[in-house]
Order: structure tokens, then C-alpha cells, then sequence
């Protein structure tokens, strides 16, 4: 069973991040997307509102399922027994920041290696986010995001 741990703050899910889930989960029998509950980062969505908003946008995708974590994603993927983590490259300003997280987790946990998926052009330029400053401005990024994320993005903006 080759499984992998997709991990990340996921405030909100965007379509980059789902770009690379379709693309990743041919390759691995099972990915658990783990979305990080990170109590000194102030998030738009909540861990619940992020989780469900994920799992009502893979639900395409039958060997994807969502898990929370918090501390070491190092700790996480050994109790998982993950062959990988995979992570999304959009441009080359990305890879500094991926290479040394890629790098510790290796030596934190040797067994399990880091996987780049490079992002469908189209995505390049979308982030969680640049796509919550867009909306908070009243932008249209309905073909950024899965149609769950955008009715959510109404929701928490419209109280601004
Ligand atoms: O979506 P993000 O915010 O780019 O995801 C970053 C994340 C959650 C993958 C990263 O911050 C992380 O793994 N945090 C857990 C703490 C940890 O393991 N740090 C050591 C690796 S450098």
C-alpha cells in the first residue's frame, strides 16, 4: 500500500490544490490530505470549516480522505507509516522555501521522502492566499476555487 500525506494550511482548498491531488492520486493507492491546526497562524476558515470544504471538494476522488495534525509533520507521516509527502512547485520563487522543508523532513524522517507535483499552468499563479485577498475585494475567483470554497469565501466576506 503506497500511501502519502498531502499537507498544508488549506485556508481555503484551492483548484491548484486539487489540480495536484487528481495528478498524485494515480500514482498512490491513498493520500491523506493533512490539513495543519497551527494555533499561532490566524486562518480565514477554521480547522472544520477547512476540512469540510476539502472533503466536499475530493469527494471525485475515492483513495483521498482528510486528517488533521498539529507539531511535527515529521511525527505525523511515521504514525501514518507514508511512503511520501507530496507537495505542489508552482514557480521557482516556491522552491527555496520547499527544498529546506523537504530537506529537514528527511532528516527528521529518513524513510519517507518529499514528492514535488508541478502545478497545471493554469494554477501557476493561485495561492490560498492571493485568492482570500481577491475576494476580500470583491473579485470574481470562481474559477479558482471548487463552487463549496466560493459560497464559503461569500459567507465569511459578506460580515466585513
Ligand atoms: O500550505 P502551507 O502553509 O504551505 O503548508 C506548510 C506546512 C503545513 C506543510 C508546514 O508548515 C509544516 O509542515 N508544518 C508543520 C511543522 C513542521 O513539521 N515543521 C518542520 C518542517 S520545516
Amino acid at each position: 500500500m503506497r500511501l502519502a500525506v498531502y499537507p498544508g494550511s488549506f485556508d481555503p482548498i484551492t483548484n491548484g490544490h486539487i489540480d495536484i491531488l487528481e495528478k498524485t492520486s494515480k500514482i498512490f493507492d491513498r493520500i491523506i490530505i493533512a490539513v495543519i491546526h497551527n494555533v499561532t497562524k490566524q486562518a480565514l476558515f477554521s480547522l472544520d470549516e477547512r476540512v469540510e470544504l476539502i472533503r466536499e471538494s475530493t469527494g471525485h476522488l475515492d483513495n483521498v480522505e482528510v486528517d488533521c495534525f498539529s507539531g511535527l509533520l515529521a511525527d505525523y507521516v511515521r504514525t501514518k507509516s507514508a511512503c511520501a509527502i507530496i507537495r505542489g512547485l508552482r514557480t521557482v520563487s516556491d522552491f527555496e522555501y520547499e527544498m529546506h522543508m523537504a530537506m529537514m523532513n528527511k532528516r527528521l524522517v529518513p524513510e519517507v521522502d518529499t514528492l514535488f507535483a508541478m502545478s497545471d499552468s493554469n494554477y501557476i499563479f493561485v495561492s490560498s492566499s492571493a485568492v482570500k485577498e481577491a475576494a476580500l475585494l470583491g473579485g470574481d475567483v470562481s474559477s479558482l476555487v471548487p463552487p463549496v470554497v466560493v459560497r464559503g469565501l461569500k459567507e465569511k466576506l459578506c460580515g466585513r
